[in-house]
């Protein structure tokens, strides 16, 4: 599959000619194909949910043109995750319109392509079981002290980071800094070594975008040699000194006496873990810290703890859901999707951030509600790949939240935050504060 979504999705309906798909556009195509391309610009993907209410007036999934469908119902949403009848999107169709670089000669691509990410059962089902306790809740109960004690020593730093007018970004002092701390202890990457990571995981982060800037893959290609080129290393460390770490376990499984695993996947596994905890919580944190000052009267209730932080991250996780969409494709012919043929060739998005907003399952969708009730958002996905480290993220959101609005019962927002481009990934770039 060589489509490109960004290409695809500014043609007109009718002019584009699927090599592999049937045409699964019906007469509303050509109203989807529109609402598509308005969310890869960068306005649309700042405040793409005008544009996932109109695509909800055309129906919970509509066809996008070139075997696109577009699915924001969370019922729809909900049951194609957990359909195995779909499988996942494999990097190829996010390849930069560049016909001569094959997906093959790009580290990154290659990375992601042997991880959980992108790999059906039988691969996956192999893949996750190797790591799947490590993420177990009891194991991350245990990580409760841990993060507790970082959030203090960040918060501790905060002033430090103030300009000299008492101006801080929230994002750079706190929301990038503990995810990566938290996951690189899970990982068992020792301390002094945290700090190269985050620049390198954001860099590849981007490269999982629909339309990734056409620079991104290089820029990616070259982060991911030096995470490889590390985790190699911290692997051999961990072969001849093994610890009670996943760093370890992951050695031992791809250099045991009975190796379940190749050393290209336990590489791909470290740079995805790596990866996957890292910029989605850095913007659970963010979302979470911006709601917080939209809303004084919510944050005092957190801050009081009349409100549960669980309830207060799973209406952030809703109304704000750091990834905003997932990707599936049929894997064999005569399916729907919602009712809409989903012929082979077909990419269904799977908008979990419209979804999170489906009035069929949310009163007042768009309000922030922390004790509202209703199901948990889709923010983790569903199915065979429900995110791995969602009880984790969890966590890192109900300790930090609450001991932030505690620390600085005054925080107030200083300026316009900044939104980081791209329509995956939802959050800040910068969002200033005064700690009051
Ligand atoms: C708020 C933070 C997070 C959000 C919103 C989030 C969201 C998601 C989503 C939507 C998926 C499913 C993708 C799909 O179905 O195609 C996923 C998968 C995954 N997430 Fe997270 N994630 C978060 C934090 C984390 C953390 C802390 C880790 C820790 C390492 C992690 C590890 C993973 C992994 C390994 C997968 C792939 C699972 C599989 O395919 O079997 N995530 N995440």
């Amino acid at each position: 599959m060589t489509r490109h979504i960004s290409d695809t999705a500014s043609d007109t309906a009718s002019d584009t000619a699927p090599d592999t798909a049937p045409d699964a556009s019906t007469d509303t195509a050509t109203d989807a194909a529109p609402i598509l391309a308005g969310l890869l610009t960068d306005e649309g993907a700042a405040d793409p949910h005008p544009l996932f209410e109109r695509a909800r007036t055309l129906g919970p999934v509509v066809p996008a043109g070139d075997g696109l469908l577009l699915v924001t119902g969370y019922q729809e949403a909900e049951r194609l995750t957990r359909d195995r009848a779909f499988g996942i999107l494999s990097g190829a169709a996010r390849e930069p319109a560049d016909p001569g670089s094959a997906p093959a000669a790009h580290l990154s691509r290659r990375i992601v392509a042997a991880s959980l990410l992108e790999t059906d059962p039988p691969h996956h089902t192999r893949l996750r079981s190797l790591v799947s306790s490590f993420f177990a809740g009891r194991r991350i109960r245990s990580f409760e002290a841990l993060i507790a004690a970082e959030v203090d020593d960040l918060l501790d730093g905060m002033p430090d980071h103030a300009n000299p007018s008492g101006t801080v970004d929230f994002m750079e002092a706190f929301a990038s800094r503990l995810p990566m701390r938290v996951i690189c202890e899970l990982l068992g990457v020792p301390r002094a070594d945290r700090l190269r990571f985050r620049a390198a995981a954001s860099a590849l982060t981007l490269t999982l975008e629909l339309a990734p800037p056409p620079d991104a893959v290089a820029a990616a290609d070259q982060a991911v040699a030096e995470l490889v080129e590390y985790f190699a290393g911290l692997a051999a460390r961990r072969r001849a000194d093994p610890r009670d770490d996943l760093a370890s376990a992951l050695a031992s499984a791809a250099h045991g006496p009975e190796p379940r695993l190749s050393g290209h996947e336990m590489l791909s596994m470290f740079v995805l873990l790596l990866v996957a905890g890292f910029d989605t919580t850095v913007n659970l944190l963010g979302n979470a810290t911006a709601l917080a000052l939209r809303h004084p009267l919510a944050a005092d209730e957190l801050r009081t703890g009349r409100t549960p932080a669980t309830g207060f991250t799973d209406e952030v996780l809703r109304l704000e859901s750091p990834v905003q969409y997932a990707a599936r494709v049929p894997l064999r012919t005569g399916l729907t999707v919602g009712g809409v043929p989903a012929p082979l060739g077909t990419i269904a998005l799977v908008f979990l951030g419209a979804a999170n907003r489906d009035p069929r399952q949310y009163d007042r969708p768009a309000e922030f509600d922390p004790l509202r009730t209703g199901p948990q958002p889709l923010a983790f996905g569903g199915g065979a790949h429900f995110c791995l480290g969602a009880p984790l993220a969890r966590l890192e959101g109900n300790i930090a939240l609450p001991a932030l609005l505690r620390r600085f019962p005054r925080l107030r927002p200083a300026g316009e935050p900044v939104r980081r481009r791209g329509l995956m990934m939802r959050g800040y770039e910068r969002l200033p504060v005064t700690l009051g």
